[in-house]
């Protein structure tokens, strides 16, 4: 039974998730030079606007060995300030989301966005602004090469997918990744937890309880991955 469901209820765990990211061990330490390198790259990256307004380059968190990838749309302000991706209420909620189907984000997932600037006052990214950060996902999605994404928005949804809208219809089926390094990768498109906190409620049917129903699906795929 998934953790949430034992508690009766949704998204509500006994104790914040405190588990670091692992040490890389001496097979995977290739790997965090190439993260670090693409770090590093990214800080020094004004390709588009939004590197003038930021404060800090959002790269990632989270374990690069894990089989899942959280895809968000953007930094916003605390992100932006830490350095970090959902970091800020959001990211406490989707925290909370993942541990309810017993997902650590920082031991089991490798959680980065989109764009790596905050847009300003928090508005989408452009579609030019997504097509210009594009190759550092890329590179993102290569080094961590995870079996299975998840997609948090439809903004998300778009910048990875390019499929247009439609997360209320779209989320909770299933895409096998084509082309551009998806190939072989399986996506799920979510409600972002920003649509969530605005819209509380845990009852059958609701925004909430739906994306408890798409992470559990997303558990038992990562089951089913080994
Ligand atoms: N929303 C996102 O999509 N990403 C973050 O990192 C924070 C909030």
């Amino acid at each position: 039974m998934p953790h949430g469901e034992q508690q009766g209820e949704l998204f509500r765990v006994p104790a914040a998730s405190t588990a670091p990211a692992p040490v890389p061990d001496g097979g995977s330490l290739e790997l965090a030079d190439q993260l670090d390198a693409l770090a590093v790259d990214c800080d020094a990256c004004h390709r588009c606007n939004l590197g003038l307004g930021r404060t800090r380059v959002v790269v990632s968190r989270g374990n690069p060995a894990a089989r899942l990838m959280v895809i968000g749309e953007g930094p916003g302000a605390q992100e932006d300030a830490s350095g970090l991706p959902f970091v800020g209420r959001a990211g406490q909620l989707l925290d909370q989301m993942l541990e309810s189907v017993g997902i650590d984000s920082n031991r089991d997932a490798y959680v980065c966005n989109v764009v790596k600037c905050r847009p300003p006052d928090n508005r989408k990214p452009t579609a030019e602004e997504m097509a210009v950060c594009r190759p550092w996902l890329e590179r993102q999605i290569a080094l961590v090469n995870p079996g299975v994404i998840l997609l948090a928005g439809a903004t998300a949804m778009e910048g990875v997918l390019g499929v247009k809208g439609g997360i209320t219809k779209l989320r909770g089926q299933w895409r096998q990744g084509s082309g551009d390094g998806l190939e072989g990768r399986w996506l799920m498109p979510i409600f972002h937890p920003s649509y969530l906190l605005r819209n509380p409620s845990r009852e059958r049917g609701s925004p909430k309880w739906l994306t408890w129903q798409d992470l559990q699906d997303v558990r038992r795929r990562l089951d089913q991955l080994g």
